[in-house]
């Protein structure tokens, strides 16, 4: 279709991790959080009603879905159904410039990416808060990614104000040095990993009375451009949360051989006066937040280690967008 609109949203990595849910149905988190949107790895979604379908059907990469992934797809859509009287079912198209399920949080900008279209399928025209709402209950992290920059997730009291507001526009020179250890998809999504977590893991309100504080001195941080600092919280914060995954029953770790090994080089460059930090994910990827003009000399360092096509430098991605064909 040459008229189908396209939304499309930009991942974000979280420096405050969401890692627990008070509420599984409609996703409220146990703890605030707070991201830096990335404009290298996106999502992009169209949503088609259309009358003569039997049943929703949904294109990943161009591959038609399994029943599984379709009603997931499908329940979210409903949410928009529910508010907008719209019944048909819905060709969805969507294409992620991100590898899917590996920690690189497709779910972010998959869900927000898919809220994004089906606003505009149904015309309901949300607001960006709404549409961050919306996004939140397809995936937790997809709430911050309706906005660029960095971007708080207000955990809230209820569904109505547990949603994103932008912090700061990120235009600054900050970046990070995407480092692919391994894309496949993992075997733990990070939705029972945290559940299990919150379930089992002694250290988990541990996590939460420190993640507060994290958030309120990260905040204070981005607000002075203090770099080292938001480094140096981002850092900590990431490997409490690993932590509390540790101590679940079973255990749990994301981690490979070479996630350790790209942690010691970051630790190395920062030794060696080059300012950068690492954050990792529900995945073996690890994440390189750092200068953007530093971002080669880090790429540099780590192609000792590593190949070029596991090196991705990104700088700060923008709100989600429409694109016309
Ligand atoms: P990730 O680390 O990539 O976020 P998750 O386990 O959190 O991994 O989420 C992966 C899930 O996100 C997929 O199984 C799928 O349900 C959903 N997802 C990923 N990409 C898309 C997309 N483009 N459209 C809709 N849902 C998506
Ligand atoms: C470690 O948003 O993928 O990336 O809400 O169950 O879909 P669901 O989980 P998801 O969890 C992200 C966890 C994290 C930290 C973060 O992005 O804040
Ligand atoms: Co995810």
């Amino acid at each position: 279709m040459s008229n189908e609109k396209k939304v499309r949203a930009y991942t974000n990595i979280a420096l405050i991790k969401y890692w627990g849910k008070r509420d599984d149905q409609l996703i409220l988190p146990t703890s605030s959080s707070l991201s830096l949107t990335l404009d290298a790895f996106y999502t992009e979604t169209s949503v088609s009603f259309d009358d003569s379908l039997e049943k929703d059907a949904f294109y990943l990469n161009e591959t038609v879905q399994d029943e599984a992934a379709t009603q997931k797809v499908s329940r979210f859509l409903n949410l928009f159904r529910e508010q907008s009287g719209m019944k048909a079912p819905a060709i969805i198209k969507s294409t992620n410039y991100v590898p899917t399920a590996a920690g690189l949080a497709s779910s972010a900008s998959g869900m927000a990416a898919l809220a994004g279209a089906a606003n505009l399928a149904t015309g309901l025209n949300l607001s960006p808060q709404e549409l961050s709402i919306f996004a939140r209950q397809g995936s937790g992290s997809a709430t911050r990614s309706i906005y660029g920059g960095f971007v708080e997730w207000q955990k809230g009291t209820s569904s109505s104000d547990s949603y994103a507001v932008k912090v700061d526009d990120a235009n600054w020179d900050i970046g990070m040095v995407v480092v692919v250890v391994n894309k496949k998809q993992k075997e733990l999504s990070s939705r029972e990993g945290m559940k299990l977590t919150v379930a089992t893991s002694p250290f988990y309100q541990g996590w939460i009375d420190s993640t507060a504080v994290d958030l309120v001195n990260i905040k204070n941080a981005i607000n002075d451009r203090d770099f080292e600092q938001i480094g140096a919280i981002t850092e900590s914060n990431g490997m409490k949360m690993h932590g509390t995954m540790l101590g679940a029953n079973p255990p749990i770790s994301y981690w490979e051989p070479d996630s350790v090994l790209a942690m010691q080089l970051v630790r190395q460059l920062r030794k060696k006066g080059i300012p950068c930090y690492f954050t990792m994910d529900a995945g073996p990827n690890v994440k390189v937040l750092c200068r953007l003009s530093d971002s080669e000399k880090i790429k540099t360092a780590f192609l000792d280690y590593f190949n070029e096509d596991q090196l991705i430098i990104s700088g700060p991605g923008s709100d989600l967008k429409e694109i016309t064909l």
